[in-house]
Formats: C-alpha cells, sequence, structure tokens
C-alpha cells in the first residue's frame, strides 16, 4: 500500500529544494520551456505558451490529490532550476514513471540527478517498489543522470516512442529498486 501524503511535500537539503508549483513560476517555466532540447526529449506540448504553463500549474494539486501525479519545482538560491513529477502511478502495482528538465543554464551540475534521487528516495519512503524512466535513445544526457541516480538500465522498447516529426523510434527504459535490507 501507499501512504499518500494529505500534502504535496517539499523535500529540502543543503543543494536544492523540492516544492510544489505556485503560480508566480508561470514566467519562469514559460521561459525555461522554450529549450529546444526541452522540446525534444521531454512530452511538454509545443509551442509551450504561458496559458499552458498556468494549467499545469493549477491543475497540479488536483493532480496530487487524486494520486495521479507528483508534480515538484527544484528551487536553488530562490530560482527554479528544475521540474520533476512522478507520473504514470499505478498504485495497485506500487509502479510509477519519473520525468524531469533543468533550465539550460543550471545543466552540468549535477542537480538532475540529485532531483532524481531525492524524489525516488521519498516514493519508496512512501510505499512505491518500482520507479522507471523512458529516453530516447540518444537522450544520452539523461540516461547518464538516471545511472547516476541508481537506475538499472531493464531494455530498448523497440519502437516505443513517436518523435515529433511523427516518426516512431526505440525508447530506452530504467528502473530502480529500494535497498532491500539484508536480516541476520
Ligand atoms: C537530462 C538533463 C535533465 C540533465 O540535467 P543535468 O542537471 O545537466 O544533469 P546532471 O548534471 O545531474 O548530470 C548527470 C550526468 O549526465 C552527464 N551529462 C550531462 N549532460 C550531458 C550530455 N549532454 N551528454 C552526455 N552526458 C551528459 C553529466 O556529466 C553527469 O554525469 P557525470 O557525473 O558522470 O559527469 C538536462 O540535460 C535536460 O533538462 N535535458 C532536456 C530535457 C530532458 O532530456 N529530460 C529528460 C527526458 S527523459
Amino acid at each position: 500500500m501507499i501512504s499518500w501524503p494529505i500534502s504535496e511535500p517539499v523535500l529540502v537539503d543543503k543543494a536544492l529544494m523540492l516544492r510544489p508549483w505556485h503560480l508566480d513560476d508561470v514566467p519562469e517555466v514559460f521561459k525555461i520551456c522554450q529549450d529546444p532540447a526541452i522540446q525534444e526529449f521531454t512530452t511538454i506540448p509545443v509551442p509551450y505558451t504561458r496559458e499552458i504553463a498556468e494549467l499545469w500549474i493549477r491543475t497540479s494539486p488536483q493532480k496530487y490529490a487524486e494520486r495521479e501525479k507528483i508534480s515538484l519545482a527544484g528551487v536553488r538560491n530562490g530560482e527554479v532550476v528544475l521540474s520533476i513529477s512522478l507520473h504514470s502511478i499505478h498504485e495497485f502495482d506500487h509502479v510509477g514513471e519519473i520525468g524531469y528538465w533543468v533550465s539550460s543554464s543550471a545543466r552540468g551540475e549535477g542537480l538532475a540527478s540529485h532531483a532524481v534521487e531525492m524524489l525516488t528516495d521519498f516514493a519508496f519512503a512512501i510505499g512505491f517498489r518500482r520507479i522507471t524512466a523512458i529516453t530516447l535513445p540518444e537522450n544520452m544526457a539523461s540516461q547518464k543522470t538516471l545511472l547516476k541516480a541508481g537506475f538499472e538500465l531493464e531494455t530498448v522498447l523497440r519502437d516505443g516512442m513517436t518523435r515529433r516529426d511523427g516518426t516512431q523510434t526505440n525508447s530506452v527504459l530504467f528502473a530502480k529498486f529500494p535497498d532491500v535490507k539484508i536480516l541476520d
């Protein structure tokens, strides 16, 4: 069983805060999501408008309450630098899928792998037993992020994704599991 907290979580350590989205974040999210890499490698709507950013932020609490999704902003020094979410949740099976982006100006500092570890630790603590992530085959930055955050490469899904141009392509499936405690 998943012990779903009533309120959306706030996860904090020295490097980063993961917190629920605020409407004040709309301009920053709109700006960050114009980045071609985010548009190429994630499933955000394209073109990405301010209205889409606002709708996404407005609907996040409801989706959390309905146990559909955990969607958090990553904040460093008071600035939104990343987005991370746990979606495609199947509560009966204790599984969910993680997705993320980092602002182009904050990349290469270990923020993505750190945020992934923070959210997966939280998910395992509330009862998830398997967290997956799916990347395009050429998304080396994301694949390295996942390996660094303790994910294992499971398989290549033949024709598992459709690109923005409509062509079908393989995708790569990763998974992470809670630590197994061995009792003497
Ligand atoms: C993927 C992404 C989130 C990585 O963010 P990041 O904060 O730069 O990642 P990290 O700094 O945690 O780096 C993790 C690892 O990936 C490596 N890496 C980062 N960018 C890379 C690149 N372009 N090519 C190869 N490796 C890369 C880092 O060197 C690091 O490995 P290391 O510790 O062995 O050096 C970011 O590039 C991004 O937002 N991309 C667009 C959106 C996206 O692809 N989302 C994921 C969809 S599946």
